[in-house]
């Protein structure tokens, strides 16, 4: 863990065309929204359409009822024939827009679920297809946490979109009342409005940009978090007595981002409160305006109610309009990383038109002078590695922490292609193969194999997901790798939940958990198989036993075991000792000890320590 605390200073000022050019990734997004419910969208933009020009009736409406009382009661007029419909009719109009109100409520919901689920799938689908390189890359983990939180979360701007249009259509039809009477009234509301707008808009950028600035340091906070209630450190927090130092660390960034927030949220208090004095101001301008009219006789009565209401109903929705409007552009600012995130296309792939897979390998596998080092690296962690592999044969890979091991699983398995050189499969590169279809050919248990919280049964299954209704193969491959007898001893056997994550689960062993996820390497149908010293939790008797019960089994296959130890190594066909990133040694167990190099070396190191 780094020792000093992410800086997240506000960023400076931002730029119009920034916040203006985020609204184009505003389009992709509803494309989105569009194909996950098009009939709840049209349906949904119909009844706003409806409920949009209720108030500017009602108020018509009220109008008429207002004038026709004050003739009748002013100059004794008789109430016209359907005076009493009025009433009915404003009734009418008004229940509607309540009832109407509840079924965009309704539509809302419908489409906020159905693009929350569409997004989500369409988030893990792409996250999958993505190149290994990116995990490893924590900025763009960054990114892509941040993406998937950004997916559901506009859900806000979708229903914001939907609000948008219906106060646009409502603000033009007070404005048409409005314009009726004064045009130059309308102008002066407007006037007053906008600087409203542009405050909101700036502060939503300034929030974003914080928000943005504030996610590495957000990142170290969930960390420590986890990190102070988890059941993985609980042992080691206690006894080193670590609580006060996390905690105290927690409490150091968490003060940071609040004096930056509380900063942000000052700020917002005092020109927010300017620029809405501004709006109050503008309206109460117009009011004084038509009630003058009204005294000097050029307005009704009616127009007094109908303007007054026009004018306070477009002032709150022109305010409104702009309010949701830059809610919509800081929520596009969001979708930044969503779009970029969906735009990001994994390189290693398979060709158009890729072969398949040889079955069976015929020529083996073959390294030609490949060096590889890791994306933003210059260290060549492999250098020159000229390696074959024939079929049948059992390789072991040694070497000290680091040497490059695992990275030499990773090219061979296609997860990295190499930075130089060539691997051969039945002398045709890697990269001319078919992907998925390679994988199936591929069976590997790396050293940090996933432990699923899922049943012992299904963990096995991993290896091999079309058998996971396969009883009879799991519990086959159980007893290959001894798996068998840990599950034998769970309260459910196969249907035993592993883990602690959920209600019910049990816990393995380290130990135990690699007998289980060895079983995965002997359910998988693959022509090569590769254990990443996924036994290193066994004891050194245990190690022994799965590795003989493996050679057995995976007799013809071909098989790459790395092991630290040397008596398990010991039974295949050849062991290549790595070694600054180059062979420094390759042949059979005994013509390695006879020969005295590095190998002989640890070879005895270890042997001394069991004497
Ligand atoms: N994702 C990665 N990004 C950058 N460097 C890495 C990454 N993974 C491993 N390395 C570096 O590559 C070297 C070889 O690592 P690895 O193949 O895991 O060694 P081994 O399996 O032999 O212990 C190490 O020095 C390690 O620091
Ligand atoms: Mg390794």
């Amino acid at each position: 863990m780094k020792d000093e605390i992410p800086e997240c200073q506000p960023t400076p000022s931002p730029k119009w065309g920034e916040r203006l050019g985020a609204l184009r990734k505003v389009p992709p997004v509803f494309k989105m929204v569009w194909t996950s419910a098009p009939g709840v969208v049209i349906g949904s933009l119909l009844v706003r359409l409806i409920v949009s020009v209720i108030p500017v009736a009602v108020l018509w409406v009220t109008r008429v009822i207002i004038d026709s009382i004050f003739h009748h009661i002013s100059y004794r007029a008789a109430l016209p024939k359907f005076f009493w419909w009025l009433v009915v009719l404003e009734f009418v109009l008004v229940a509607m827009a309540t009832s109407l109100g509840r079924v965009i409520e309704f539509c809302d919901t419908v489409l906020a679920d159905k693009f929350t689920r569409s997004i989500s799938t369409q988030t893990m689908e792409h996250a999958s297809r993505l190149d290994l390189t990116r995990y490893e890359d924590p900025l763009f983990y960054d990114k892509m946490e941040r993406a998937r939180a950004q997916g559901t979360d506009r859900v806000m701007m979708i229903q914001m979109t939907g609000r948008l249009i219906q106060e646009f259509i409502t603000t033009v039809s007070f404005a048409a009342a409005i314009i009726f009477f004064s045009p130059l009234l309308l102008a002066f509301l407007i006037v007053c409005v906008v600087p409203a707008f542009l405050g909101e808009t700036h502060f939503a950028f300034l929030g974003y940009s914080l928000n943005f600035a504030q996610t590495p340091a957000r990142r170290q906070m969930e960390y420590l978090r986890v990190l102070g209630g988890s059941r993985e450190s609980a042992k080691e927090l206690k006894l080193f007595g670590l609580g006060p130092f996390l905690i105290g660390r927690y409490k150091k960034l968490s003060d940071t981002l609040h004096l930056q927030n509380v900063g942000l949220a000052k700020r917002k208090l005092i020109f927010g409160t300017l620029l809405t004095f501004l709006g109050t101001l503008g309206y109460y301008g117009a009011y004084g305006f038509v009630i003058h009219q009204t005294v000097i006789g050029l307005l009704t009565m009616g127009q007094l109610i109908l303007l007054t209401g026009a004018i306070a109903g477009a002032s709150a929705n022109i305010q409104g309009l702009f309010t949701t409007f830059s809610g919509i552009a800081d929520q596009s600012l969001f979708l930044t990383d969503l779009v970029e995130f969906f735009s990001v296309q994994p390189q290693i792939l398979s060709k158009p038109g890729a072969l398949l897979a040889p079955r069976p390998i015929r020529q083996g596998i073959e390294f030609k002078n490949v060096s590889f080092a890791y994306p933003g690296s210059r260290r060549k962690v492999l250098n020159g590695i000229n390696l074959k592999m024939e079929p049948g044969e059992r390789l072991a890979l040694v070497g000290a922490n680091g040497q490059g091991k695992t990275t030499i699983v990773k090219l061979l398995t296609r997860l990295y292609d190499p930075t130089e050189g060539q691997i051969l499969l039945d002398g045709v590169d890697l990269r001319e193969y078919n992907l998925d279809d390679l994988w199936k050919e591929i069976g590997v248990i790396f050293q940090d194999f996933m432990h699923y919280e899922m049943t012992a049964s299904e963990n096995i299954a991993v290896g091999r997901i079309e058998d996971a209704n396969n009883q009879f193969r799991i519990r086959g491959a159980a007893i290959k790798s001894f798996a068998e007898s840990v599950i034998q001893k769970l309260p459910k056997g196969y249907d035993q939940l592993l883990g602690c994550r959920f209600e019910g689960g049990m816990d393995l062993s380290g130990g135990e958990w690699q007998k289980i996820a060895l079983a995965r390497a002997h359910l998988r149908d693959a022509q090569l198989l590769v254990l990443d010293e996924p036994t290193a939790a066994l004891d050194a008797r245990s190690e022994h036993d799965v590795f003989q019960r493996f050679a057995e089994l995976t007799h013809g296959k071909m098989a790459m075991l790395i092991s630290h130890r040397m008596s398990t190594v010991r039974m295949v066909d050849r062991i290549l000792v790595l070694e600054n990133g180059g062979i420094a040694e390759q042949g059979h167990h005994d013509q390695l000890v006879k020969d005295g190099g590095l190998y002989a070396e640890m070879f005895e190191l270890q042997a001394a320590s069991y004497r």
